[in-house]
């Protein structure tokens, strides 16, 4: 008989407009690997915010080993073994890993009137424990000069550090290539081994198949049920996920060859550090085909995504857009000239935070028709255009093209970005990690439009951390590496495993 470690009773939690858990109880076994699963929004992370002590539930209950707990902050949590790692990992840049580690709980020793922080003494319980869980790290590395995968390790050891016993790890594979994914996922069965109870958000149903012995869907803040995993198909737990059955099947025609649309020669671009982030790229794209950008975090994509829209200068190199060059073109003359965006940090780039749903939309055509006529605005259009996007791009909100963009949760401000840049129906469109941070039936939809573009005849440039999309969508893939694409290939030609293989710089 399993033993309960963890039981939340009838917990119900609203933000201002939403609930975003309904009267949920659930209860998690001791030594399981327990996955939480459902579309952006539903709830999960404020679930698991509340068991680590972030939240205070309006209404309900909890138990660990058997015990009414009261949660009001990390440390109860701490306190009572349970750790988590959260979506955005917390940790500084300048200190090194074992500092981080004891932050806030430094070891103290002391001789005699004397007494120091014992950082050796913490350092050899780190060198331990990472031996014992393969997870490999330099105690003495500051966290700046290490990789996103290696810190994610850091934010493990600290959680074992404090002897969690409960482990949580909100969509820990996201920011992760392939082959890191396969070693966090055996790392986590390491630790199931050695008796930890694991909850793991994601999104990804495969990883729920491969590692999780059972699985809570939640469904816009209610508890949809618990499954075991065994039982239950990928595609079924999609359809609980979602509420309605979705259809995976992409359709993806034979890419007809068009004229170049963009090309870039010898573009370097110098990050505002004063570092070389795009190093001698040359590129081409033609009508009619989806040129992926394929790299891990870092590499320099976003810079080159960035600097063919405008927003960074080339230090040597040219750009030519049909033809013509635009290599000192203003932002706004290339969105004139033909070239959609769709920025990494929407909050910052995308979107003006405190408008309405409805201008966001038409923010870059505001001053055409329809939005315009003889200089004076026309508020109805406004409204049926944001109207007919909301319904096409399922953008949800309270309170419809209405809202107030700000209050809106990042899932769906993504949405109403894509629908804006698509709709401007540019000859050339840049989509910078189109569908981060969407549930499975989000980015199917996503995938259908921009499939649907490249049908049209657009020129689509796609960077995205994700080697599914990039292998799903892509005609050619060109992987980058410290700045300089060091692999260009027909998508066709090439293996998920061996794209992974020039993601981390491995050109045999
Ligand atoms: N701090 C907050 N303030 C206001 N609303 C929030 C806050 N955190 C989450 N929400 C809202 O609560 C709902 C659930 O969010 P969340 O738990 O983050 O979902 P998930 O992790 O499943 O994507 C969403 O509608 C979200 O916008
Ligand atoms: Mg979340």
């Amino acid at each position: 008989m399993a033993e309960t470690i963890v039981e939340l009773r009838n917990i119900t939690k609203a933000f201002p407009g939403v609930i975003a858990n309904d009267n949920i109880s659930l209860e998690i076994n001791k030594g399981e690997i327990f996955a939480l699963l459902g579309e952006n929004g539903a709830g999960k992370s404020t679930l698991m915010s509340i068991l680590f002590g972030m939240y205070e539930p309006e209404e309900g209950e909890i138990y660990v080993r058997g015990e009414k707990v009261n949660l009001s902050s990390s440390k109860d949590a701490t306190a009572l073994n349970i750790g988590m790692v959260h979506q955005h990992f917390k940790l500084v840049s300048n200190y090194t890993i074992t500092e981080n580690i004891v932050l806030g709980d430094e070891p103290v020793k002391h001789v005699g009137p004397f007494s120091w922080v014992d950082l050796k003494g913490a350092s050899e319980k780190i060198r331990a424990l990472s031996l014992d869980y393969g997870l490999e790290v330099n105690p003495d590395d500051k966290i700046e000069d290490i990789p996103v995968s290696t810190q994610q390790r850091v934010e493990i050891l600290k959680m074992l550090y404090r002897d969690a016993e409960i482990l949580i790890f909100d969509e820990p594979t996201s920011v992760l290539t392939p082959q890191e994914i396969e070693y966090l996922l055996e790392i986590m069965e390491e630790l199931r081994r050695s008796g930890k109870t694991i909850i793991l958000i994601t999104h990804k149903l495969e990883e729920i198949k491969q590692v999780a012995d059972r699985c809570a869907i939640l469904l816009r803040g209610k508890l949809v049920g618990v499954y075991d995993v065994a039982e239950t198909s990928t595609q079924q737990m999609a359809n609980l996920m979602v509420g309605k059955e979705i259809d995976f099947e992409i359709q993806k025609d034979e890419q007809k060859s068009g004229d170049i649309v963009l090309e870039t020669n010898g573009m370097t671009v110098f990050d505002d550090r004063g570092v070389k982030a795009v190093d001698d790229v040359s590129l081409q794209i033609r009508e009619g085909e989806i040129l992926a950008i394929a790299g891990v975090s870092g590499n320099g994509q976003t810079e080159i995504a960035d600097a063919i829209a405008g927003l960074m200068d080339l230090t040597e190199g040219s750009i030519f857009l049909h033809g013509q060059e635009i290599t000192k073109l203003s932002i706004k003359e290339r969105i004139n000239s033909g070239i959609s965006y769709i920025p990494e940090d929407r909050q910052r780039d995308g979107l003006i935070m405190d408008l309405s749903l409805s201008s966001n939309l038409a923010i870059k055509t505001f001053d055409k028709k329809p939005f315009a006529k003889r200089g004076i605005l026309q508020e109805k259009a406004f409204d049926k255009h944001a109207e007919q996007l909301i319904e096409e791009y399922d953008i949800r909100s309270g309170q419809g093209a209405d809202t107030i963009t700000r209050s809106m949760s990042g899932g769906n401000q993504q949405k109403a970005i894509v629908a804006r840049e698509i709709e401007l129906e540019s000859d050339l469109m840049i989509f910078v990690q189109p569908t981060r941070g969407l549930d499975v039936g989000a980015i199917n939809n996503i995938h259908r439009q921009i499939l649907e573009e490249r049908e049209k005849g657009k020129a689509i440039l796609l960077v995205s951390l994700e080697l599914d999309e990039v292998m799903a969508l892509a005609d050619t893939i060109a992987v980058i590496f410290r700045g300089k694409i060091i692999k260009t290939d027909q998508a066709a030609k090439l293996s998920k495993e061996e794209v992974g293989q020039y993601m981390m710089g491995v050109t045999q």
